[in-house]
């Protein structure tokens, strides 16, 4: 593991600890359909504890939590970079998909524009880049925020127009829709706690 930034230990440390993060199946497909057949070099912009990284043959891991690096470390054999989203310390046109699965949710809006600007700096010029956050709008959110320590840790929500309007700032965004989880619940916006967008340069 590389660590290119030196920053203090990261508040998701905690909650790996206690208790991990571990995509469900249903969002790693999800993932996987927006991603199509990519022929070429992935960056997973917070990638946990690696388990959507495992899909990708050329990828790299990045988290701002060491915790979650040592876990992932264990269950990928890829490069693994500690740094924040903020500032992604790769070259620019290096990807051609980014991975920001679960992230954008986790910064205040000055840092979303940094992590968006340098996100495209980094992407091949017909790059791509998929964003997954959870629906402001879920009723469920409640529920959520009970159980899932990381639902407690979010900084900012968006729902499918905010999230939309903030993405086309710096990219095009050729599709953004939402996804019931737990996936057996009705297609219906107010239910629909999962949120996927696919962008481009
Ligand atoms: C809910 S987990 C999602 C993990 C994984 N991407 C997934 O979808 O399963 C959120 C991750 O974002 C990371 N994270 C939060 N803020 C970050 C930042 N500024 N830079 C890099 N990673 C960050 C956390 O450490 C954590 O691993």
């Amino acid at each position: 593991m590389s660590t290119k930034q030196n920053s203090n230990q990261s508040p998701y440390d905690d909650i790996y600890v206690k208790r991990g993060a571990r995509p469900t199946k249903e969002h790693i497909q999800e993932i996987l359909a927006l991603a199509g057949n990519v022929s070429g070099r992935v960056l997973d912009v917070g990638c946990g504890e690696g388990i959507i990284l495992q899909h990708f043959s050329d990828a790299v891991g990045m988290d701002i939590s060491v915790k979650a690096l040592l876990l992932a470390k264990k269950n990928v054999d890829k490069e693994l970079v500690h740094s924040s989203a903020t500032h992604l310390p790769f070259k620019e046109h290096s990807f051609d998909l980014l991975v920001l699965s679960e992230v954008i949710q986790y910064l205040n809006d000055s840092d979303v524009d940094k992590m968006l600007k340098d996100a495209k700096r980094v992407l091949k010029p017909s790059g791509r880049a998929i964003i997954a956050a959870p629906n402001k709008n879920c009723l469920l959110r409640p529920i959520f925020w009970i159980f899932n320590p990381f639902a407690r840790a979010i900084v900012k929500q968006y729902g499918k127009d905010t999230l939309k309007q903030k993405l086309r700032e710096h990219f095009e965004v050729e599709k953004i829709y939402l996804r019931p989880h737990p996936p057996w619940l009705p297609k219906f916006e107010l239910l629909e706690r999962r949120m996927y967008a696919l962008v481009r340069k």
